[in-house]
């Protein structure tokens, strides 16, 4: 499948917006593409953030080079792809859902917060010169990790201070770096919250076949790219994930 790219602009420093036209299948929040990037053997995974009128909207962080090489794609340039993939956040109509994520996780949160009205999220960055998406959001709460803006501390932190004071969930969704869903998982937990984490891990093919995304979770190891990336948290082995 082709992806026309029709804006690849900076948001923050080191972390770009791209929309392209593609048709995708089932283009949910919490499903990702798989993009070829020229020059690269591998596909690199890049959550959804938005797809509207068959224009797909990608936040992604210049990591490495694959990264970089898609930071220089201009407007008309296409890429191929996979996707939508993945079992993304199921949707709950009815149940009161809170969002918790940070940094670059904050793309696939966004696009669920912006179809599913009457969520509330909590969004951290570790400092506010690095904020984005954040205001984006129809109802949020803001953490930095250095408190130049907003709460300071961590969004799990935050979590914890809403549900003591009794503001309770049905559900939990949350995406970021890998400790922050441990300790999303763990307050949650702490308080019978269901909580639904995206997991990140290193992919090959994308598509259920390489096994190179393998992830500990429900007693063996599961596909990220196919099984998830969207699990039960508690279904998750963090000490094995966080090896
Ligand atoms: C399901 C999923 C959704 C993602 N969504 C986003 C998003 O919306 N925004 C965003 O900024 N980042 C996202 N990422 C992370 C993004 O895929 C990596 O930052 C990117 O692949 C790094 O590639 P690179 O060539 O720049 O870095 P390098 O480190 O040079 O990459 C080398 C290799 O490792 C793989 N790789 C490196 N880091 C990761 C990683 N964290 N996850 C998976 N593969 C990795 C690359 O695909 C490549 O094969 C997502 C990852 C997954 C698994
Ligand atoms: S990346 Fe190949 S099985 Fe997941």
């Amino acid at each position: 499948m082709n992806g026309k790219i029709v804006r690849n602009t900076p948001l923050a420093e080191g972390v770009m917006d791209m929309r392209m036209e593609t048709a995708l299948n089932n283009p949910a929040p919490g499903r990702f593409v798989h993009i070829a990037v020229p020059g690269f053997p591998l596909r690199r995974p890049i959550s959804l953030c938005g797809y509207e009128n068959g224009e797909a909207r990608l936040v992604y962080a210049v990591k490495g080079g694959g990264t970089a090489a898609l930071a220089v794609l201009r407007e008309g340039d296409c890429v191929d792809l996979l996707g939508a993939l993945g079992n993304g956040y199921a949707p709950a109509p009815g149940l009161k859902t809170l969002l918790v994520g940070g940094g670059v996780g904050l793309p696939p949160l966004l696009y669920y917060a912006k179809t599913h009205p009457g969520t509330h999220t909590i969004a951290g960055c570790r400092t506010n010169g690095q904020k984005v998406l954040v205001d984006e959001f129809p109802s949020v709460d803001f953490c930095t990790d250095d408190g130049s803006a907003g709460f300071h501390g961590f969004p799990h932190q935050r979590l914890e201070l809403l549900l003591k004071n009794g503001e309770l969930p049905d559900r939990v969704l949350s995406c970021g770096p890998l400790p922050l869903l441990r300790a999303v998982a763990e307050v949650c937990k702490g308080y019978s919250i269901p909580c639904f984490v995206s997991m990140e891990e290193r992919m090959g093919c994308g598509i259920g076949a390489c096994l190179v995304c393998a992830c500990a979770a429900g007693g063996h190891y599961r596909r990220v790219c196919k099984d998830g990336p969207v699990f039960d948290a508690a279904e998750i082995s963090w000490e094995e994930v966080l090896l």
